[in-house]
Protein backbone atom coordinates (compact mmCIF):
# COMPACT_ATOMS: atom_id res chain seq x y z
CA UNK A 1 0.00 0.00 0.00
CA UNK A 2 1.26 3.27 -0.88
CA UNK A 3 1.29 6.16 1.64
CA UNK A 4 -1.27 8.35 0.03
CA UNK A 5 -3.58 5.66 0.20
CA UNK A 6 -2.44 4.48 4.01
CA UNK A 7 -2.93 8.33 4.76
CA UNK A 8 -6.87 7.85 3.21
CA UNK A 9 -7.65 5.02 4.85
CA UNK A 10 -6.51 6.18 8.01
CA UNK A 11 -8.50 8.96 8.19
CA UNK A 12 -10.80 9.92 11.05
CA UNK A 13 -12.66 13.27 11.95
CA UNK A 14 -11.30 15.02 14.94
CA UNK A 15 -13.07 17.28 17.59
CA UNK A 16 -10.38 17.33 20.19
CA UNK A 17 -7.62 19.97 19.89
CA UNK A 18 -4.77 21.38 21.56
CA UNK A 19 -5.73 25.10 21.51
CA UNK A 20 -2.12 26.00 22.24
CA UNK A 21 -0.10 24.83 19.08
CA UNK A 22 -0.15 26.85 15.95
CA UNK A 23 -0.68 25.97 12.14
CA UNK A 24 1.42 28.28 10.63
CA UNK A 25 0.24 30.58 7.61
CA UNK A 26 2.29 28.80 5.20
CA UNK A 27 0.51 25.44 6.30
CA UNK A 28 -2.61 26.59 5.25
CA UNK A 29 -1.67 27.81 2.23
CA UNK A 30 0.92 25.11 1.42
CA UNK A 31 -2.51 22.71 1.88
CA UNK A 32 -5.45 24.94 -0.22
CA UNK A 33 -2.50 25.19 -2.77
CA UNK A 34 -2.68 21.31 -3.08
CA UNK A 35 -6.48 21.33 -2.86
CA UNK A 36 -7.24 23.80 -5.52
CA UNK A 37 -4.56 22.20 -7.87
CA UNK A 38 -7.31 19.20 -8.47
CA UNK A 39 -9.68 18.74 -11.31
CA UNK A 40 -12.67 21.33 -10.98
CA UNK A 41 -15.35 22.41 -13.72
CA UNK A 42 -13.89 23.78 -17.14
CA UNK A 43 -11.25 25.76 -15.56
CA UNK A 44 -13.94 27.61 -14.00
CA UNK A 45 -12.32 27.44 -10.17
CA UNK A 46 -15.73 27.84 -8.78
CA UNK A 47 -14.41 27.84 -5.17
CA UNK A 48 -12.74 30.53 -2.79
CA UNK A 49 -11.57 29.41 0.83
CA UNK A 50 -11.37 31.92 3.84
CA UNK A 51 -9.16 31.79 6.44
CA UNK A 52 -10.40 32.74 9.73
CA UNK A 53 -7.98 32.30 12.70
CA UNK A 54 -9.36 35.70 14.53
CA UNK A 55 -10.85 34.58 18.27
CA UNK A 56 -14.22 36.41 17.77
CA UNK A 57 -14.66 35.84 14.54
CA UNK A 58 -14.29 32.40 15.44
CA UNK A 59 -16.80 32.25 18.01
CA UNK A 60 -19.56 34.07 16.63
CA UNK A 61 -18.69 31.56 13.49
CA UNK A 62 -19.51 28.29 15.50
CA UNK A 63 -22.04 29.64 17.06
CA UNK A 64 -23.88 30.17 14.11
CA UNK A 65 -22.59 26.47 13.08
CA UNK A 66 -24.92 24.99 15.94
CA UNK A 67 -22.59 26.05 18.63
CA UNK A 68 -19.57 23.33 17.70
CA UNK A 69 -17.11 24.02 20.16
CA UNK A 70 -13.87 22.57 18.46
CA UNK A 71 -14.34 25.31 15.68
CA UNK A 72 -13.05 28.00 19.07
CA UNK A 73 -10.81 25.08 19.96
CA UNK A 74 -8.54 24.98 16.74
CA UNK A 75 -6.44 27.77 15.87
CA UNK A 76 -7.52 27.86 12.18
CA UNK A 77 -11.37 27.51 10.46
CA UNK A 78 -11.50 27.38 6.54
CA UNK A 79 -14.62 28.35 5.00
CA UNK A 80 -15.17 26.71 1.53
CA UNK A 81 -17.48 28.69 -0.54
CA UNK A 82 -18.42 27.84 -3.96
CA UNK A 83 -17.86 30.82 -5.88
CA UNK A 84 -19.22 32.21 -9.28
CA UNK A 85 -18.76 35.97 -8.46
CA UNK A 86 -15.22 35.76 -10.59
CA UNK A 87 -17.40 33.93 -13.81
CA UNK A 88 -19.93 36.78 -13.21
CA UNK A 89 -17.05 39.25 -14.02
CA UNK A 90 -16.03 36.78 -16.89
CA UNK A 91 -19.20 37.62 -18.32
CA UNK A 92 -19.48 41.25 -17.81
CA UNK A 93 -15.81 41.59 -19.26
CA UNK A 94 -17.03 39.51 -22.54
CA UNK A 95 -20.55 41.37 -22.45
CA UNK A 96 -22.00 37.98 -21.96
CA UNK A 97 -25.66 36.86 -20.51
CA UNK A 98 -24.91 34.96 -17.09
CA UNK A 99 -27.07 32.42 -17.38
CA UNK A 100 -26.12 29.46 -15.33
CA UNK A 101 -26.66 31.05 -11.87
CA UNK A 102 -30.05 30.37 -13.07
CA UNK A 103 -30.09 26.67 -13.52
CA UNK A 104 -29.65 24.43 -10.70
CA UNK A 105 -26.47 23.14 -12.50
CA UNK A 106 -24.96 26.05 -10.67
CA UNK A 107 -25.43 24.58 -7.39
CA UNK A 108 -23.94 21.20 -8.84
CA UNK A 109 -21.30 22.41 -10.08
CA UNK A 110 -19.95 24.73 -7.39
CA UNK A 111 -20.74 21.77 -4.66
CA UNK A 112 -19.00 19.81 -6.83
CA UNK A 113 -15.78 21.69 -7.30
CA UNK A 114 -16.05 22.22 -3.52
CA UNK A 115 -16.38 19.13 -2.82
CA UNK A 116 -12.90 17.83 -4.43
CA UNK A 117 -11.11 20.82 -3.09
CA UNK A 118 -12.35 20.06 0.69
CA UNK A 119 -11.64 16.40 0.39
CA UNK A 120 -8.30 17.22 -0.88
CA UNK A 121 -7.34 19.30 1.83
CA UNK A 122 -8.12 16.90 4.41
CA UNK A 123 -5.85 14.92 2.83
CA UNK A 124 -3.32 17.39 2.39
CA UNK A 125 -3.63 18.70 6.32
CA UNK A 126 -3.98 14.83 7.19
CA UNK A 127 -0.62 14.15 5.36
CA UNK A 128 0.75 17.11 7.32
CA UNK A 129 -0.24 15.18 11.17
CA UNK A 130 -2.89 17.88 11.31
CA UNK A 131 -6.21 16.79 12.59
CA UNK A 132 -9.51 17.68 10.72
CA UNK A 133 -13.21 17.71 10.98
CA UNK A 134 -15.60 19.00 8.27
CA UNK A 135 -18.41 21.83 9.49
CA UNK A 136 -21.54 21.24 6.82
CA UNK A 137 -23.57 22.58 10.24
CA UNK A 138 -22.64 26.05 8.64
CA UNK A 139 -25.47 25.79 6.39
CA UNK A 140 -27.78 25.59 9.70
CA UNK A 141 -27.01 29.50 9.43
CA UNK A 142 -25.57 30.63 5.92
CA UNK A 143 -26.69 33.70 6.21
CA UNK A 144 -24.51 34.78 9.24
CA UNK A 145 -21.41 33.20 7.41
CA UNK A 146 -22.42 35.63 4.31
CA UNK A 147 -22.50 38.69 6.56
CA UNK A 148 -19.31 37.75 8.42
CA UNK A 149 -17.46 37.04 5.84
CA UNK A 150 -19.15 39.86 3.65
CA UNK A 151 -19.12 37.56 1.04
CA UNK A 152 -20.39 39.04 -2.28
CA UNK A 153 -23.18 37.85 -4.54
CA UNK A 154 -22.62 34.72 -6.40
CA UNK A 155 -20.49 32.91 -3.48
CA UNK A 156 -21.94 30.98 -0.79
CA UNK A 157 -20.60 29.33 1.89
CA UNK A 158 -20.95 25.22 1.68
CA UNK A 159 -18.47 23.40 4.23
CA UNK A 160 -16.31 24.29 6.84
CA UNK A 161 -13.15 22.59 7.50
CA UNK A 162 -11.61 22.93 11.44
CA UNK A 163 -7.78 21.97 11.32
CA UNK A 164 -5.55 22.05 14.22
CA UNK A 165 -3.46 19.32 16.46
CA UNK A 166 -5.08 16.86 17.43
CA UNK A 167 -5.83 16.14 21.48
CA UNK A 168 -7.18 13.50 20.80
CA UNK A 169 -7.61 11.02 17.92
CA UNK A 170 -11.27 9.22 18.13
CA UNK A 171 -11.07 5.46 17.15
CA UNK A 172 -12.05 4.89 12.98
CA UNK A 173 -15.46 4.90 12.52
CA UNK A 174 -16.54 1.62 10.21
CA UNK A 175 -18.08 2.08 6.67
CA UNK A 176 -20.54 -0.12 4.42
CA UNK A 177 -19.52 -2.99 3.36
CA UNK A 178 -17.81 -2.60 -0.13
CA UNK A 179 -20.11 -4.73 -1.97
CA UNK A 180 -23.08 -2.03 -0.98
CA UNK A 181 -21.03 1.13 -2.26
CA UNK A 182 -18.67 -0.43 -5.18
CA UNK A 183 -21.20 -2.08 -7.54
CA UNK A 184 -20.50 -3.67 -10.73
CA UNK A 185 -21.72 -2.65 -14.38
CA UNK A 186 -25.39 -1.68 -12.75
CA UNK A 187 -27.21 -0.98 -9.17
CA UNK A 188 -28.46 -4.10 -7.43
CA UNK A 189 -31.01 -2.54 -5.37
CA UNK A 190 -32.00 -5.81 -4.19
CA UNK A 191 -28.93 -6.36 -1.57
CA UNK A 192 -28.72 -2.99 -0.32
CA UNK A 193 -31.62 -3.92 2.93
CA UNK A 194 -29.82 -6.75 4.10
CA UNK A 195 -26.45 -4.80 4.06
CA UNK A 196 -27.77 -1.87 6.25
CA UNK A 197 -29.30 -4.91 8.64
CA UNK A 198 -25.64 -5.75 9.39
CA UNK A 199 -24.30 -2.05 9.42
CA UNK A 200 -26.39 -1.13 11.85
CA UNK A 201 -25.05 -3.50 14.14
CA UNK A 202 -21.58 -3.24 13.49
CA UNK A 203 -22.63 0.97 13.86
CA UNK A 204 -24.20 0.13 16.92
CA UNK A 205 -21.34 -1.59 18.71
CA UNK A 206 -19.24 0.56 17.84
CA UNK A 207 -20.79 3.76 19.20
CA UNK A 208 -21.33 1.71 22.50
CA UNK A 209 -17.67 1.33 22.71
CA UNK A 210 -16.61 4.82 21.27
CA UNK A 211 -19.38 6.04 24.37
CA UNK A 212 -18.61 3.43 27.03
CA UNK A 213 -22.10 2.32 26.56
CA UNK A 214 -23.49 5.95 26.46
CA UNK A 215 -24.54 5.47 22.91
CA UNK A 216 -25.89 2.23 21.22
CA UNK A 217 -28.33 3.82 18.69
CA UNK A 218 -27.45 2.00 15.18
CA UNK A 219 -26.92 3.58 11.70
CA UNK A 220 -30.50 3.56 9.84
CA UNK A 221 -31.98 5.22 13.17
CA UNK A 222 -29.68 8.12 13.32
CA UNK A 223 -30.23 8.62 9.38
CA UNK A 224 -33.84 8.25 8.95
CA UNK A 225 -33.79 10.98 12.23
CA UNK A 226 -31.77 13.67 10.35
CA UNK A 227 -33.90 13.46 7.11
CA UNK A 228 -37.08 13.69 9.06
CA UNK A 229 -36.97 16.85 11.16
CA UNK A 230 -33.48 17.06 12.55
CA UNK A 231 -33.01 18.27 9.04
CA UNK A 232 -35.62 21.20 9.68
CA UNK A 233 -33.17 24.03 9.99
CA UNK A 234 -30.91 23.55 6.85
CA UNK A 235 -34.54 23.23 5.17
CA UNK A 236 -35.85 26.69 6.34
CA UNK A 237 -32.55 28.53 6.44
CA UNK A 238 -30.33 26.95 3.31
CA UNK A 239 -32.35 27.35 0.23
CA UNK A 240 -33.13 31.13 0.86
CA UNK A 241 -29.86 31.91 1.86
CA UNK A 242 -28.66 30.43 -1.23
CA UNK A 243 -31.13 32.37 -3.43
CA UNK A 244 -30.31 35.52 -1.54
CA UNK A 245 -26.39 35.30 -3.11
CA UNK A 246 -28.91 35.52 -6.06
CA UNK A 247 -28.63 32.07 -7.45
CA UNK A 248 -31.98 31.99 -9.07
CA UNK A 249 -32.86 28.05 -9.52
CA UNK A 250 -36.62 26.81 -9.66
C1 LIG B 1 -19.47 17.98 4.09
C2 LIG B 1 -19.33 17.47 5.50
C3 LIG B 1 -19.85 18.20 6.53
C4 LIG B 1 -19.70 17.78 7.85
N1 LIG B 1 -20.19 18.57 8.85
C5 LIG B 1 -19.92 18.25 10.16
C6 LIG B 1 -20.29 19.14 11.19
O1 LIG B 1 -20.89 20.20 10.99
N2 LIG B 1 -19.93 18.80 12.46
C7 LIG B 1 -19.25 17.66 12.76
O2 LIG B 1 -18.95 17.44 13.94
N3 LIG B 1 -18.89 16.79 11.79
C8 LIG B 1 -19.19 17.05 10.50
N4 LIG B 1 -18.80 16.22 9.47
C9 LIG B 1 -18.03 15.00 9.79
C10 LIG B 1 -18.88 13.73 9.62
O3 LIG B 1 -19.82 13.64 10.65
C11 LIG B 1 -17.92 12.53 9.61
O4 LIG B 1 -17.06 12.63 8.48
C12 LIG B 1 -18.69 11.21 9.51
O5 LIG B 1 -19.46 11.00 10.68
C13 LIG B 1 -17.71 10.03 9.38
O6 LIG B 1 -16.81 10.01 10.48
P1 LIG B 1 -15.24 10.11 10.25
O7 LIG B 1 -14.95 11.31 9.43
O8 LIG B 1 -14.63 10.20 11.62
O9 LIG B 1 -14.85 8.86 9.56
C14 LIG B 1 -19.00 16.57 8.14
C15 LIG B 1 -18.48 15.82 7.08
C16 LIG B 1 -18.66 16.26 5.77
C17 LIG B 1 -18.08 15.46 4.66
Amino acid sequence: MNETIEILRNHRSVREFNPEKEVSGDQIETIIEAALAGPNWINGQQVTVIEVREPERKSALAKAAGNQRWIEEAPVFLVFCMDFYRAKLAAEKNGTDFKVVEDLEAILIGSTDVGIALGSAVIAAESMGLGIVPIGGLRRNPQAFVDVLNLPEYVFPISGLVVGHPRNVPGQKPRLPLKATLQKEQYDAKIQKEIIDQYDQTISSYLSQRTNGQDSSDWSSKIAQFYDNGFEQYRKNSSPAVKNQRFQYK
